[in-house]
């Protein structure tokens, strides 16, 4: 049996006394995409902060196996997680070329360099735009840009965290494409999606949160043919 890339167990965020995540239990098989969805609040990005440790959790977190506590975020990064977080935070002043370079700092000059050349491939945008700005770029560009940042590492698993939030029906497709193209290499990727019926497909497997906890889960499959769902979330 194959075990997942990640498995998290009776995971828990809180802030002061808002319970954002509470005792959630899901996991990531290898090569496959899991959509969380949820309505705004659910608790869907504290869960996916807590993943790379940029807010505290109780439970556990393990990665190939491997438990995640006391890691800090930038050994997760280099051990091959990496998040597209809900803003992009790129750097505005910076090239696109010099943005994708700081998500590579860890490679030399010449492999940055040849994994610059191989995501303005994923991304023709980019390789297009590769001296502009970044704070001059549209909205879908930015998306793009953190997206291909994310990918400089190669990471294991990404996380996306509402990447069609805010751009157009179709600079979403786009989006969409590209993390297709991701899974066909073999990517494990976790999306949170309020954009539903795009991202169950996409999935293999998916998650409902409702107020921190998770309601309902299952293939995105059934997923998609579930009435209720169908009431609820895909409009
Ligand atoms: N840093 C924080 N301090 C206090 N409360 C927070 C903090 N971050 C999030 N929350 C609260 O935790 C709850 C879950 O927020 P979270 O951002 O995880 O939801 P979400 O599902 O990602 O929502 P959205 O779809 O709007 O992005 C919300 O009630 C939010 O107000
Ligand atoms: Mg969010």
């Amino acid at each position: 049996m194959i075990s997942p890339i990640l498995q998290v167990m009776n995971l828990s965020v809180s802030y002061d006394r808002v319970h954002a995540v509470r005792e959630c239990t899901l996991q990531v098989e290898p090569g496959s995409v899991v959509a969380v969805l949820g309505s705004n609040g659910a608790g869907k990005s504290s869960l996916l902060n807590a993943l790379i440790g940029i807010v505290g959790s109780q439970g556990s977190i393990l990665f190939e196996g491997k438990s995640l506590k006391k890691i800090p975020t930038e050994q997760r990064v280099a051990d091959g997680m990496t998040l597209v977080p809900e803003r992009r935070e790129l750097f505005g002043s910076l090239s696109v070329e010099d943005n994708l370079r700081l998500g590579g700092f860890r490679l030399n000059r010449q492999a940055a360099s040849r994994r610059i050349d191989e995501i303005g491939d994923l991304f023709p945008v980019l390789a297009k735009r590769r001296t502009q700005m970044a704070a001059t770029l549209s909205g879908g560009e930015r998306q793009m840009l953190a997206m291909g940042r994310a990918l400089m590492v190669n990471p294991k698993l990404l996380m996306l965290d509402e990447p069609s939030l805010g751009l157009a029906p179709l600079i979403i497709k786009d989006v969409f494409k590209v993390i297709l193209a991701l899974k066909a290499r073999g990517t494990s990727m976790l999306l949170v999606e309020q954009n539903a019926r795009a991202a169950l497909e996409v999935a293999d497997y998916a998650y409902v949160f409702e107020v921190g906890s998770i309601t309902h889960e299952g293939t995105a499959s059934a997923m998609l043919d579930d009435p209720r769902l169908e009431r609820a979330y895909l409009g």
